[in-house]
């Protein structure tokens, strides 16, 4: 089957587990801490706002988790996803790697992100939750928890970084069609943003500010809860059918990948991509796997393994990770769903043990490589995306340059549809690059609780 274009699965080898790599690792992971005491929290101390079902996934020792059959009837409208090999781009780079995208993009949110949303729903619905609060960079969470919600019959009240509720109205109105309210954050509608308001009146908002009017939003009323649509455990684990099926389609293939690329905001798709290649690294494998970042954040490149909090007022438990400081507000660069100041603490832990490797690219590059994409595999890339691709280019140049092939993987983890704006603005040499100032970074990373 070496000769095929895409490799495909039929929808009776759907993963029917999730991988839990957390047993696995041989060095244990810092738990979360309560800000306070600085003692290790359990599951209890956040049940407020997040239902037990995934409480219990998020603390697990269990090497597999079963996808309960609900899940399972939502993930067959779109999955199992495509597995492309990028035969056009192979040819125009003139490159003897093998080059490979799983394509997350053909979801009804239009990205990888409701593998996790339709779980984090179905949970919540079992604990007899009628609403959800969230937070949405780019607008792609915020339109799959919008989509979950519509699927179990659950109200979602969305509050989007300000900037990108400017730059792309039609996120929020797909958010809308599927019955979710939409807030530009930080909003007059909770302590959290008007406290921001109060300072910066044109603040473009941040991830972290969003996080904090949702977690205040859940944590005062019993029917609603918080869901997060990234960094955290169950949320990587929801993702791990993004490998596994990768693992499949690429024997279908005939191949072992050389090296596994995905984009990094948070990690949720890098990490659904890699944690089932980390169990074999775990087990010797050499495979590379490598996370791509923006320069104007970034987290794993520039941060520091510290605990800090999840978001800017101080309200989540502190999570020892790779972090920029939880007040960071990262420049309005196009990529808005790779503009967290942390980091999974899963994956940082991995990053930190040498099991992971990353790279930060600017965004002009990135949309140069997102072009060349569209004009030879005709696919549109969400610019987050469009980071993998960006390396996956430049790997498959150093084969070239190297003459020795290579065989890689990336997650293409959305369609770039609802950004246009960017790419015009690209086509239009509008854009910009920008790199975190350094003397930034230190500052914010000072103000960092004084723990671990
Ligand atoms: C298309 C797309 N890819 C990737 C990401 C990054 O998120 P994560 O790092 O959790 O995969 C986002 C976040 O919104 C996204 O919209």
């Amino acid at each position: 089957m070496d000769h095929l274009t895409k490799y495909l699965l039929p929808e009776t080898q759907l993963p029917a587990v999730w991988l839990n790599v957390l047993p696995a690792l041989k060095e244990p992971l810092a738990p979360p801490l309560n800000p306070g005491t600085g003692q290790p929290i359990g599951p209890e101390a956040l049940a407020p706002i997040f239902p037990m079902g995934l409480l219990e996934q998020e603390f697990s020792a269990q090497p597999q988790i079963d996808v309960p059959g609900e899940v399972l009837d939502i993930y067959r409208l779109w999955r199992p996803t495509p597995l492309f090999r990028a035969r056009r781009l192979e040819a125009a780079l003139r490159t003897p790697a093998h080059i490979y995208y799983k394509h997350e993009g053909v979801s009804p949110a239009g990205s990888h992100k409701p593998n996790t949303a339709v779980a984090q729903a179905y949970y919540n619905k079992q604990a007899g939750i009628r609403r959800l609060a969230t937070e949405t960079g780019a607008g792609q969470w915020g339109s799959a928890l919008a989509l979950a919600c519509r699927m179990f019959g659950l109200g979602c009240t969305v509050y989007m970084v300000k900037v990108s509720y400017e730059q792309k109205p039609y996120r929020r109105m797909l958010m809308n069609t599927w019955g979710a309210e939409v807030f530009p954050s930080p909003s007059p509608k909770t302590n959290a943003g008007r406290a921001v308001l109060a300072e910066h009146p044109d603040s473009p908002g941040s991830l972290g500010i969003a996080i904090s009017e949702a977690v205040e939003d859940a944590a005062g009323k019993t029917d609603t809860n918080y869901s997060l649509g990234s960094v955290l455990n169950h949320v990587l684990l929801h993702q791990t059918v993004i490998g596994q099926e990768v693992k499949l389609q690429m024997q279908l293939a005939g191949e072992d990948p050389d090296v596994v690329i995905g984009c990094f905001g948070g990690g949720s798709s890098f990490g659904g991509l890699a944690l089932p290649y980390v169990l074999d690294k775990l087990n010797g494998s050499k495979v590379r796997l490598l996370a791509i970042e923006p320069l104007a954040c970034p987290t794993l490149t520039k941060g520091s393994y510290l605990y800090d909090f999840g978001d800017t007022a101080k309200s989540t438990p502190l999570l020892k990770m790779y972090t920029l400081g939880h007040d960071f507000v990262p420049a309005g660069i196009h990529a808005g769903g790779l503009r967290y100041h942390g980091a999974a603490p899963l994956l940082s832990h991995l990053l930190h043990h040498g099991y992971l490797e990353a790279r930060a690219y600017a965004q002009t590059g990135v949309f140069d490589a997102a072009v060349q994409f569209t004009q030879t595999e005709g696919i549109l890339p969400a610019p987050e995306s469009a980071h993998a691709i960006r390396a996956a280019i430049d790997e498959a140049i150093a084969a070239r340059e190297e003459g020795r092939p290579r065989v890689i993987v990336f997650c293409l983890t959305g369609h770039g549809h609802f950004d246009l704006s960017a790419y015009d603005n690209y086509l239009n040499g509008n854009l910009v690059d920008f790199e975190h100032p350094d003397e930034e970074i230190a500052r914010s990373l000072a103000a960092l609780p004084k723990v671990g």
